[in-house]
């Protein structure tokens, strides 16, 4: 991709934001991104525009491959940042269901796909090569294993991809006809469509905290239960569960900022997992409050401007023991972005051990009475890890036993 000649030359710290103008598959859009971020992960993560894939994300598989000003780019290898005031075009845009573009119909036809994870790199690797007109139909199919070598397919079904494109290419001996779903449409980001804010433009905002907690449909990304013993009676820890300041005061890295009404609350959150450090806007909702039986429901919403997002359904409840209390808590944890790589079996064991220092600040302030003069401190990134790795060694050694 060539350097624009009106490209702007912008200064602006890693965590910061540059808001970027330009077009996808016909509709203006403004994203506000920080600059390490690439294309592919604006249009999968803030767009909502998953058909680009990822596949090696550093530019050699050509999974990512989209248009950018009407020629094949890797989304991977481009910063967000560099495209300013381009043309994209997606494999969203070059056909629907109802439309498809003569690629996609030949590719169905000479069953060109076994996955189809590789499908729409190559499809917008071969519109790429064939779009030239009379210079790109002319290909012979003995050129098209190298011309298509771009583009990997893991289950190597080339056979049928390379019958696809070549039938395309004698069919359209004049030329390709363009993309068939391009036009103004409302792209939907994954936590939700943001309002235009100007004529023609769909905006999407830093990350929201949302009006509303909406937990998403299907199997959460990981599931907690934590029991907790505490050295204090029932009611206590209840009266430090029932105060949300004094209760956001115990959740680890955790800052009350706005009480909202309805039993809302805005807040913030910092974790640190090795070199990922996430710092979370959100909102959290009790649903549910049942002082008679101790027990409450929090939905949580949170999102940082790497384009993480975690929504929670959280259920804490506290019963009498013998010498004190048991705190349960009970969570679903639903994980996107970056935050999602860390995979089920991780996030349940930070989130496990996020609970378990939660549940001792709590007894802390249930012991004192008073919220703690200092917030509880987000977890140690090494230390987080140390505690995980080494309870799973002592699970393991346990069950060899
Ligand atoms: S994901 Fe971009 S080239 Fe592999
Ligand atoms: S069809 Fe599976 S990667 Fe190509």
């Amino acid at each position: 991709m060539n350097r624009r000649p009106d490209a702007r030359a912008v200064k602006v710290a890693a965590g910061e934001r540059v808001e970027i103008a330009m077009t996808v598959n016909g509709t203006d859009v403004t994203v506000s991104v920080p600059p390490r971020v690439h294309l592919a992960d604006v249009l999968r993560e803030q767009l909502g525009l998953t058909g680009t894939h990822l596949g090696c994300e550093h530019g050699v598989c050509g999974m990512c491959t989209v248009l950018v000003d009407g020629e094949a780019a890797r989304a991977c290898l481009l910063f967000a940042v560099q495209c300013e005031g381009a043309e994209i075009v997606t494999v969203e845009g070059l056909g629907s269901a109802e439309e498809q573009h003569p690629l996609q119909q030949a590719f169905s036809a000479h069953h060109g796909l076994q996955c189809g994870f590789c499908t729409p790199g190559m499809l917008m690797s071969s519109y790429d090569l064939l779009a030239d007109g009379p210079e790109g139909t002319a290909i012979s199919p003995d050129e098209l294993p190298v011309e298509m070598s771009g583009v990997l397919c893991r289950c190597t079904g080339y056979r049928g991809i390379l019958a696809a494109v070549a039938d395309v290419a004698a069919q359209h001996p004049d030329g390709l006809p363009g993309p068939r779903n391009c036009g103004r449409r409302t792209l939907v980001g994954r936590g939700g469509g943001q309002p235009a804010a100007r004529e023609g433009a769909i905006t999407e905002a830093p990350p929201p905290a949302p009006a509303e907690v909406r937990l998403p449909t299907g199997a959460p990304s990981a599931t907690v239960e934590v029991r907790s013993e505490l050295g204090v009676p029932a009611e206590k820890v209840w009266e430090v569960l029932d105060d949300f300041h004094r209760l956001a005061a115990c959740l680890p890295g955790a800052e009350l900022v706005e009480v909202l009404d309805g039993d809302r609350y805005r807040g913030r959150a910092t974790v640190a997992l090795g070199p990922v450090k996430l710092a979370f806007d959100g909102l959290a909702h009790v649903v549910e409050r049942v002082p008679a039986e101790h027990r409450m429901r929090v939905l949580a919403h949170g999102a940082d401007t790497g384009g993480s997002a975690t929504q929670a359904d959280i259920r804490l409840a506290v019963e009498p023991a013998a010498g004190g209390a048991v705190l349960r808590a009970d969570a679903a944890l639903f994980l996107s972005g970056r935050i999602a790589q860390f995979g089920r079996a991780l996030a349940g064991d930070v989130s496990r051990r996020l609970f378990e220092q939660f549940a001792a600040a709590v007894e802390e302030n249930a012991r004192t009475g008073r919220a703690p003069t200092t917030p509880a401190r987000p977890p140690g990134a090494v230390a987080l890890l140390v505690q995980t790795v080494a309870a799973r060694v002592r699970a393991a050694l346990r069950r060899r036993r």
